[in-house]
């Protein structure tokens, strides 16, 4: 099936580093494999996968103005969602829609990591099964597609 999106998949900071970084709460796979693995399930989707990750705010920013001909965002904004009032703005100016992932449940952790400035202007968030939390998010973020477009 082929359904002509293409999904931009945006990783915030630190995450270049996964497979090495506190592998007990991230995992030991690494950002090539998470984007390998949703590449495919897109391919099976019939989704095209843009992937990109950066440390900077401003550079994810950029991504987002740059793609505002996709069909939809899976984002992992990292740290940038418990702090970044920017990247929600750019997500509500570009009128995407937007699914939230997260490798950990953000609710079980710190105090500091339950607030996310970006889940208001998700579709919706899922967070804390692994790298499988992107799969889910490509499945979702195609399925509102699917629907949203059939209406
Ligand atoms: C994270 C959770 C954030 O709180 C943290 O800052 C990250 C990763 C996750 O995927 O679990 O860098 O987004």
């Amino acid at each position: 099936m082929k359904t002509g999106y293409t999904i931009l998949l945006l990783h915030g900071p630190n995450l270049n580093l996964l497979g090495t970084r506190e592998p007990d709460v991230y995992g030991t796979r690494t950002l090539d494999d998470i984007n390998r693995e949703v590449t495919a399930l897109g391919e099976e989707l019939g989704a095209d996968i843009k992937a990109f990750q950066s440390n900077s705010e401003g550079a994810l920013i950029d991504c987002i103005h740059d793609n505002r001909d996709a069909s939809g965002i899976v984002i992992n904004p990292a740290a940038f969602t418990h702090t970044s009032v920017a990247l929600m703005d750019a997500i509500k100016a570009v009128g995407i829609p937007a699914v939230e992932v997260h490798l950990s449940n953000i609710h079980s952790r710190e105090e500091f990591r339950k607030k996310s400035f970006i889940a208001p202007v998700c579709i919706g968030q899922i967070s804390g099964f692994g790298a499988f939390s992107y799969l889910l998010g490509v499945r979702a973020i195609v399925d509102y597609l699917n629907n949203r477009i059939g209406k």
